[in-house]
């Protein structure tokens, strides 16, 4: 049997156990399947480990899940150094590693390899597309992307990306899989930096910051507008400080150097920041000022 099937998946591995990968295999563990999780690093693996079971008994404190159903879906989930041994017996991969193109190329070579010949490999990638580590296989019909959002146990959506060569049984497993995982997909038919979601949020954060810095508004009135008028739980603002105004300013960075265009280049008030070491709640202050306990204190400029 070569062509991927959802009824042959029982064993997914997940491969990276950082931020991503442990949650996205606690995902698919408390679904029932028998998940393994490798990372190079050991230390990421107890870390991991550490960091579920804590997550996992504050679910049972607020009665969202018994001890026996988190007790059973540990009891299904593995932490391994050993990628081969680990894929040797995988239904379906789901590689979450570090950020690296030539990372992300080597294990799937390595992948190839080790992985039954039914197996899909799909990738976590925010920016890298399937078809990128695809013919670093001999299967690129197996290979996809399959885009978690973070946090992975609580975010619903998950963007599935056909790449040129995925067959429509691997698509279909991966839109089955994602459901049965309890999980929202969301599926593109052809591939595009950044997916849906990503490339909506950046527009719009674009906008926010456009109207910004010319001076039709202040950044709390913006972020006001979208919460009470498009229903937004946040405004881009106040999500910016959520998530780092590093990680604006390096996105934007990649994108400039990858084509060239100015206008690709981060905003002037996201390099201002990043410069001033403003980077948002981790460090107290980006657009907005917050105190030791991450809470929001004062407006810090406007
Ligand atoms: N953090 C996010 O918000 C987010 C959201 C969606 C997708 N992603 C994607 O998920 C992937 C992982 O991101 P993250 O935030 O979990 O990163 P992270 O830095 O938290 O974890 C990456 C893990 O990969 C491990 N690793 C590095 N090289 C490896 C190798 N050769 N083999 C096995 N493991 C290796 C590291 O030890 C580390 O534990 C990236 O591709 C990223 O684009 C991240």
């Amino acid at each position: 049997m070569t062509e991927p099937s959802i009824e042959n998946i029982k064993k997914i591995l997940v491969v990276g156990a950082g931020a991503m990968g442990s949650q996205i295999g606690m995902v698919c563990a408390i679904s029932g399947y028998e998940v393994a999780v490798q990372d190079i690093d050991s230390s990421m693996l107890d870390k991991a480990k550490k960091e579920l079971e804590s997550r996992m008994s504050r679910n049972v404190e607020k009665e969202r899940m018994t001890e026996k159903e988190v007790g059973e879906a540990f009891g299904r989930m593995t932490f391994t150094e050993d990628l081969e041994s680990a894929a040797s017996n995988a239904d379906f991969v789901i590689e979450a590693a570090i950020e690296k193109l030539d990372v992300k190329r080597e294990l799937f070579a390595r992948l190839d390899e080790a992985a039954p010949e039914h197996a899909i490999l799909a990738t976590n990638s925010s920016t890298i597309v399937g078809s990128r580590v695809a013919d670093a296989t001999n299967r690129p019909d197996k290979v996809c992307n399959m885009h978690f959002f973070n946090p992975a146990l609580i975010m619903k959506c998950v963007e599935i990306v056909r790449g040129p060569e995925t067959s429509d049984a691997t698509v279909e497993t991966a839109l089955e899989l994602t459901k049965r995982i309890g999980k929202a997909p969301a599926l593109l038919e052809k591939e595009i930096s950044g997916f849906v979601a990503n490339r909506i949020l950046h527009a719009l954060r674009d906008e926010a910051i456009d109207l910004y810095e010319g001076g039709y508004a202040s950044f709390e009135d913006i972020d006001t507008a979208c919460k009470t008028a498009l229903g937004h739980p946040m405004g881009p603002f106040e999500l910016m400080d959520l998530t780092g105004i590093d990680i604006s300013y390096y996105v934007r960075q990649a994108r400039y150097e990858e084509t060239g265009n100015e206008a690709d280049k981060p905003r002037k008030s996201i390099v201002e920041k990043f410069e001033r070491g403003e980077l948002g709640r981790k460090t107290g202050k980006g657009w907005y000022e917050y105190d030791e306990k991450g809470r929001r204190v004062e407006r810090a400029e406007k």
